[in-house]
């Protein structure tokens, strides 16, 4: 469900229209819209009500200070991996009992600034991690609340470079070293093993992966109560599917709450969800211009000023995003393939091939659905192209969230070596 909708011929995010977007602020222009952030998180809040819980908004997904502030405000907590996303949750006002911090490859300087913040929980990925963490914990006369982040050896399905589950992948402590990884953690001064995590992909479609992992995991939290640890928590990551097209049908939020309130029947635990993709995917779209149509060998090229370095999951994971043009006349039309590319001189540069559309021409307006996660945070300035802008939508008003760089700016990062100024 999204609020992106055809309003007298023209599409709308909430009151808007696009097209007044995309004059005002220009393409490639990412727009989200606030009432479907909130019901997406609202949705899930409702669906785990009764259990102790905190959403901890994964800010990887869609990382703009404008967006993790407006579910900030509705309560979500966050998840972060970086210490530049820990700063800007902060900045955002999430509070610091709220922000859980994962990633493989926390460095000392991230460490000491969340346990300087006093964050919710450390979800260690390592021993090496952990004997970091607890030297730095001791310094600064501080505790640091932790759960390891288990691998479950669980395939979750969907695309494999999103998958993490598995022996191979790099997330995660063994399954078979927890128990003693847990006894060490508990001797050490600086540390407290506080909770059992697990994260075993993203955009999964069924919950019944998932339920294999979170028995999983139960099992090792009834173990470890019983060697003397006090497990409080479970953090059972992100993940959840979305409609990327209307054929696709994941389950759905309730599902995914009645699956967990099933794996955790007598188990009093708080639970702790890392959302990401199921609360910002379908809030935001992007919008592109057509540039050119270019007829050759029998093909139709339609040539946008937006590409691979302003929304990569076409190139990177083979990913389709649904387009609706700005003008629904322009919907209706005869249909016929077109390969949508961007300007970006590499061939991966490519939305989709063949792809069958109405006839679009020069200065037609479209926009890219479900390109709120994954979308922005995920862009660069790949032959110098200005990062695209990022708006939010309320209602009947729109706020630019982050501007596009000028020239200037993008200049001013860097400079000539000394010896030639
Ligand atoms: N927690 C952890 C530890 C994660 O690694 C992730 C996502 C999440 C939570 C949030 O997962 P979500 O609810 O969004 O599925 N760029 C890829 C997706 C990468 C996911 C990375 N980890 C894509 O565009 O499909």
């Amino acid at each position: 469900m999204h609020h992106f909708n055809y309003v007298d011929g023209r599409l709308h995010c909430e009151g808007v229209p696009l097209e007044e977007i995309a004059k005002t602020v220009g393409t490639p222009t990412y727009v989200y819209s606030t009432a479907t952030l909130e019901r997406h998180y609202n949705v899930l809040a409702n669906a785990f009500e009764g259990s102790k819980y905190l959403i901890a908004y994964s800010v990887k997904a869609c990382g703009n200070i404008g967006v993790i502030s407006t579910l900030a405000k509705l309560g979500a907590g966050a998840d972060v991996v970086s210490g530049g996303e820990l700063a800007k949750a902060l900045h955002a006002g999430v509070p610091a009992e709220k922000i859980v911090f994962s990633g493989v490859g926390k460095t000392r300087a991230e460490l000491t600034a969340a346990l300087k913040a006093g964050i919710h929980q450390f979800n260690v990925e390592s021993f090496p991690e952990m004997e970091r963490l607890n030297e730095i914990a001791i310094e600064l006369g501080k505790v640091a609340p932790i759960a390891f982040r288990v691998n479950p050896h669980v395939d979750a399905g969907g695309h494999a470079n999103i998958s993490t589950g598995g022996a191979e992948h790099k997330f995660g402590i063994a399954w078979h070293e927890a128990a003693q990884m847990y006894a060490k953690a508990a001797s050490m001064k600086g540390i407290n093993p506080i909770g059992v995590d697990v994260h075993i992909g993203s955009q999964i479609m069924d919950v019944e992966p998932m339920r294999i992992a979170f028995e999983k995991v139960v099992t090792l939290v009834r173990e470890l109560r019983e060697q003397g640890i006090e497990i409080k928590r479970m953090d059972l990551g992100g993940g959840l599917g979305i409609p990327y097209s209307p054929a696709d049908n994941p389950d759905s939020p309730s599902q995914y709450a009645q699956m967990i309130r099933e794996v955790k029947q007598g188990v009093d635990v708080e639970l702790i969800l890392e959302p990401g993709r199921m609360i910002a995917g379908n809030a935001g779209v992007m919008l592109a211009n057509v540039e050119y149509v270019k007829e050759r060998d029998g093909r139709t090229f339609v040539i946008l000023d937006s590409g691979m370095n302003d929304l990569a999951r076409p190139s990177l994971y083979g990913a389709i995003h649904e387009v609706m043009p700005l003008n629904e006349a322009a919907a209706d039309a005869d249909y016929k393939p077109v390969d949508l590319v961007g300007p970006v001189c590499e061939t991966t540069d490519r939305f989709q091939k063949a792809r069958p559309m109405a006839e679009l021409k020069t200065d037609d307006k479209i926009a890219f659905m479900s390109a709120g996660a994954y979308g922005a945070v995920l862009s660069s300035q790949y032959n110098a192209r200005p990062l695209a802008a990022e708006v939010i939508v309320r209602g009947d008003q729109y706020s630019v969230i982050r501007p596009r760089p000028s020239y200037d700016d993008i200049i001013a990062l860097e400079k000539q070596p000394d010896w030639l100024v």
